[in-house]
């Protein structure tokens, strides 16, 4: 079942079917080149068949070590920063886990910044509670990590004492190399493997995003069953037509040859906001190289109307949008009816919020259009483990295609590595 809708006819006026097919043999090459492990960055295509490589089996693995967790702590806290953990909290965020009504830790997020009054909050916070840590990193060598981790080690064995310590550790990172497989040999922390063909923002769906996705209550099955699907349609339509994720691609790519380099991935519900973050990650780190690629923003309407739609609507026209929208909450809320209609409010009595919603979004993406910013939407079913599945792996099918259309490797990033070493440097870190 396809949980995700493509919508582009809001791009119509700005590219033509022809133009589309024109790129079709470079889709078809670029498809296959990717199922052949072929081509720039052909090392790093592991997240390309995960889901459907990974067995039951693993998933009861997670979900024991999960289990363990959840009996242990009243905190898991989550290190690592970029890919290491914009997922694990996207996905969380979505699903929409409610740690006050079940019994699972809370989870919070560590080693992705380096503020004193962060970290300080964070140790008011466990205060007197247990806490369980989960480390992720690939390089096991990031500063804003290992900074956060020697916090938190010593906040740790100061409480515990280095035994028990190290049973509340848990790992994700490389299999082989790096600091972090070195300690976790020789303290006995239980890891995970990062598999070494798959980057750290195409890794939600290897322990990284599901330790924490189980820990807070999710099915991480069906998880992984989504994402197998969506995995079997792309993989196997090779054709725009057939390929949402594809089409979308193509899309994005003829919307930046025309001169529209920003792209506004605009969501609809607050859960949406982490996934943005995800996914604008994903995006810019993966095509910004080279002197291309698209500029990856978001936004959360209806609330960022009033702070940047004039923007959107009338300021510089280097932008697109992509709405990401939820058929159907959770939940279902009535605007009530007043018998004084002092408000007069009384036109909407009995209408439910998502309908609301959902005329916010088409007055918006009419006005945006009329004001020369195209748009696409995309749709998805629910909030449901399965549909963020479908999710996370339509848009690492996606953004690798838009990557490999400009012709670059979606798949490094050694733009990052420039403010590393003058930071390190500044730091007299020995050999910078
Ligand atoms: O997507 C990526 O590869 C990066 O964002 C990394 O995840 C990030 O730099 C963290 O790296 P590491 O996991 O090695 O600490």
């Amino acid at each position: 079942m396809n949980a995700i809708k493509l919508d582009i006819s809001n791009t119509a006026a700005m590219i033509s079917p022809e133009e589309r097919l024109a790129l079709e043999d470079s889709v078809k090459r670029i498809h296959s080149e990717m199922e052949l492990r072929k081509g720039v960055g052909a090392d790093f295509l592991g997240w390309a068949d995960l889901p459907s490589q990974t067995s039951e089996d693993y998933l009861a693995e997670v979900d024991a070590v999960a289990k363990t967790i959840c009996e242990s702590c009243e905190v898991l806290i989550h290190l690592g920063i970029g890919g290491s953990y914009l997922g694990a909290r996207a996905g969380i965020s979505f699903l929409g886990v409610n740690s006050s009504s079940r019994n699972i830790p809370e989870i919070r997020f560590a080693g992705c910044n380096i503020s004193s009054d962060y970290y300080a909050e964070l140790f008011s916070l466990i205060e007197n509670k247990d806490c369980c840590l989960f480390l992720v990193s690939k390089s096991g060598a990031t500063l804003e990590f290992a900074i956060g981790f020697r916090l938190l080690r010593q906040w740790m064995e100061k409480k515990y004492g280095a035994e028990e310590t190290a049973r509340r550790i848990f790992v994700a990172t490389d299999p082989k190399e790096g600091v972090l497989r070195k300690l976790s040999i020789e303290k006995g922390y239980t890891s995970f493997d990062i598999p070494s063909n798959i980057g750290g923002r195409y890794s939600v769906l290897t322990p990284v995003g599901l330790i924490p996705l189980a820990v807070s209550g999710t099915n991480i099955s069906d998880l992984m069953r989504g994402a197998r699907e969506m995995e079997s349609l792309l993989r196997n339509n090779a054709s725009t037509e057939n390929n949402p994720a594809y089409m979308y691609a193509v899309s994005k790519h003829l919307l930046k040859a025309k001169g529209k380099s920003i792209e506004i991935f605009a969501g609809f519900h607050p859960c949406l906001r982490e996934f943005l973050e995800w996914q604008k990650q994903l995006a810019g780190e993966s095509e910004g190289k080279d002197g291309k690629g698209i500029f990856p923003a978001s936004v959360e309407y209806p609330g960022d109307l009033h702070s940047l739609g004039q923007w959107v609507q009338d300021g510089e026209r280097s932008l697109f949008e992509t709405f990401l929208l939820i058929e159907k909450s959770s939940h279902e809320i009535t605007i009530p009816e007043f018998s004084d209609d002092e408000d007069g409010l009384n036109f909407l009595a009995g209408k439910t919020l998502d309908f609301v919603n959902e005329m916010a979004y088409k007055g918006t993406a009419q006005a945006h259009l009329g004001g020369q910013v195209p748009n696409m939407t995309l749709r998805v079913k629910d909030r449901s483990s399965y549909s963020l599945g479908q999710l996370f792996y339509f848009f690492q099918r996606a953004v690798a295609m838009t990557g490999y259309l400009d012709k670059v490797n979606p798949f490094d990033q050694p733009g990052v590595e420039l403010y590393k070493n003058n930071m390190y440097s500044l730091l007299n870190k020995p050999g910078y």
